[in-house]
């Protein structure tokens, strides 16, 4: 298993839509154990594979305390939502960058497992926040999105000054 490297915002390669997995492959669940290991590592709560530079639909989400629930949507669909909530919210792509977005409370969302099994899963809470931004990555859209111009402006200008520190 590899640790794969997450791209920064603003990286443009964060904003191209995944193609969906056509068939859930021995290369799909590679991909999928290596997300997972990179996930943990960081660690993080979820993954998209947009993140890691593969533009297919693959995430990944472990929101237990022991870290031991792995959960993986190929191809997912939010086929429900309900209500919405605020919620703050952070992601691997954008480091140390925590901001309220409203969301969906509660959402069904349709995918396929590591084993091509298709499966459907009502989530609310934490969990439904974090598929909700996992399915934005897949589509090319990162949570600072939602966020004023200003406030884009300001986490970008972030962003890259302390790229430049670290350089
Ligand atoms: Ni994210």
């Amino acid at each position: 298993m590899a640790i794969l490297k997450i791209l920064h915002y603003p990286d443009e390669r964060l904003c191209r839509a995944a193609k969906r997995v056509e068939l859930v492959s021995e290369v799909t669940r590679k991909l999928v154990r290596d997300m997972a290991k990179t996930m943990y590592a960081a660690p993080g709560v979820g993954l998209a594979a947009t993140q890691v530079d593969v533009h297919e639909q693959v995430a990944v989400i472990d929101v237990s305390e022991e870290r031991n629930q792995l959960k993986v949507f190929i191809n997912p669909e939010i086929i429900a939502s309900s209500g919405e909530k605020e919620c703050e919210e952070g992601c691997l792509s954008v480091p140390g960058i925590y901001e309220m977005v409203r969301r969906a409370e509660k959402i069904t969302v349709r995918a396929l497992d590591e084993n091509g099994q298709s499966f459907t899963l009502e989530a609310e809470g934490f969990l439904a926040v974090c598929i909700q931004h996992e399915i934005d990555h897949l589509h090319g859209k990162v949570f600072v999105e939602y966020l004023s111009r200003l406030k884009q402006i300001r986490i970008r200008a972030k962003l890259k000054k302390r790229l430049r520190e670290t350089m």
